[in-house]
């Protein structure tokens, strides 16, 4: 089989690496990629949103199953324009993608279907959402409703932090067009989980659970990044959580899409908050999650192919997955200065120190190659070292390690990415 797999961070670089193990597969492509994928891929410059010239390029090569990987070609409906196409594709069509494109849309499905979430309101003007702050009790979220690369969230202690963030979403438009309506969302504290799950549109299937590091600095301080590490599994998702959840969040939610006549078929990642009242739902992705991805499909024992194909054909009651009974830890490399201002262009050195050795993964995130064939750093996470363990410490000992051996200007990493398993 020929695989195409479209993106170019550290997810669509595991995605590629678990793609390239399948028996099925004798040649990988990936559009754009980036210069970790291009060792294991062949890289096409394509990019993410030019489906015109995405589904041209799957045509001529015979590409016979292409992944998309980021959210907003999902949104924009990159499976449907490789299903015009008469190409077999893996992910949600636009109408299903919207679970994450929409964050109205999915607080709304939630509240139609009793999905536990956090209490809401959505607005369309920002008037009716200063008056409705007015009275509202703090602290209290805001979000756009549509995609802005996660950082469309606004955790706000005070009325007068409120009255500003709504300035920011819809007046000042820093997201643009995503903050023309905002949801103002009931603060919720306790433990995050994120839990990936494939669907066929009738039938889910749970990967395994993984938590986060959203903030940039140590302690869970600083700016909101991309993600600056992960873990898995959660030793928080209990099996008393995972009953409930499945039963309460997962499979409903499976469910109420049919029933809206939107079948979602690919990856749904669930945004979990474990609070004192029961687990709840943050968020929904309608993709893998980057940096769940590089600690959940190293623990994976399936041919990865097979669950896509599974998937796209309704067959995915016939597969059972099958998840390595051990530990990841993934470290995210970055520029200094990230999520704001960084320099980019750094010779990488030290990659070779991950050949060969079992257990230890390296997935590059903002990574190319310059003129002279030398890997340079090339965005603010820069690379994502990943490690196994027989249990979360050892794993994390084992990516603490790892993270050393890697060299360039500007480095910067969490030195606290899975401290919350002390907690346990
Ligand atoms: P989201 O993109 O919706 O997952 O939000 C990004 C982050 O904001 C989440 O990972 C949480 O840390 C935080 N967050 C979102 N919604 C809430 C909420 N209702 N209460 C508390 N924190 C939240
Ligand atoms: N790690 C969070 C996300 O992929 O959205």
């Amino acid at each position: 089989m020929k695989v195409l797999i479209t993106g170019s961070g550290g997810r669509e670089h595991a995605i590629a690496w678990k793609v390239a193990q399948s028996k099925k597969v004798d040649k990988l492509y990936c559009a754009p990629g980036n210069a970790g994928i291009a060792q294991i891929a062949e890289c096409a410059d394509i990019g993410v949103m030019d489906f015109d010239k995405l589904t041209a390029f799957a045509r001529e090569k015979e590409i016979d199953l292409t992944i998309i990987g980021p959210d907003d070609p999902l949104a924009a409906g990159a499976v449907d324009a490789f299903e015009a196409a008469g190409l077999k594709v893996f992910g949600p069509r636009k109408n299903a993608a919207v679970l994450e494109g929409s964050k109205a849309f999915s607080k709304d499905l939630m509240k139609k279907y009793n999905i536990p979430t956090a209490s809401y309101e959505t607005f369309d003007s920002p008037e009716a959402a200063l008056s409705y702050l007015e009275t509202a009790p703090m602290p209290i979220v805001l979000k756009a409703d549509g995609l802005a690369l996660g950082k469309g969230v606004l955790i706000c202690k005070t009325r007068q932090e409120a009255r500003e963030g709504v300035k920011t979403l819809m007046m000042d438009k820093q997201f643009g067009s995503a903050g023309d309506r905002i949801v103002v969302e009931e603060f919720m504290t306790g433990r995050e989980v994120s839990v990936l799950s494939f669907v066929d549109g009738k039938t889910i299937r749970i990967m395994t659970s993984a938590q986060d590091h959203k903030r940039a600095g140590d302690g869970d301080t600083g700016l909101n990044t991309g993600g600056m590490g992960t873990f898995s599994p959660s030793p928080f998702y209990t099996s008393e959580v995972d009953e409930f959840c499945r039963k309460h969040i997962f499979e409903p939610t499976v469910a109420a899409m049919s029933a809206e006549g939107r079948e979602f078929k690919g990856i749904i990642f669930f945004g979990l908050m474990l609070t004192d009242k029961g687990p709840r739902v943050l968020e929904y992705n309608a993709r893998f999650g980057d940096p769940e991805t590089q600690v959940v499909l190293p623990r994976m024992k399936n041919d990865i192919v097979d669950v896509f194909e599974a998937c796209i054909d309704g067959t995915l009651d016939k597969v059972e997955l099958d998840f390595e009974d051990n530990a990841a830890v993934c470290v995210v490399l970055a520029s200094r200065g990230y999520p704001e201002h960084y320099e980019k262009g750094y010779p990488i050195y030290g990659l070779e120190n991950f050949k060969d050795k079992d257990g230890y993964y390296v997935f590059h995130a903002g990574s190319r190659l310059d003129g002279n064939g030398e890997i340079v750093t090339n965005g603010g996470r820069v690379l994502g070292v990943t490690a196994l363990g027989t249990d979360l410490r050892e794993a994390r000992k084992n990516a603490y390690e790892a993270a050393e051996w890697v060299r360039f200007d500007n480095k910067y990493m969490r030195h606290d990415i899975g401290k919350a398993i002390d907690e346990a």
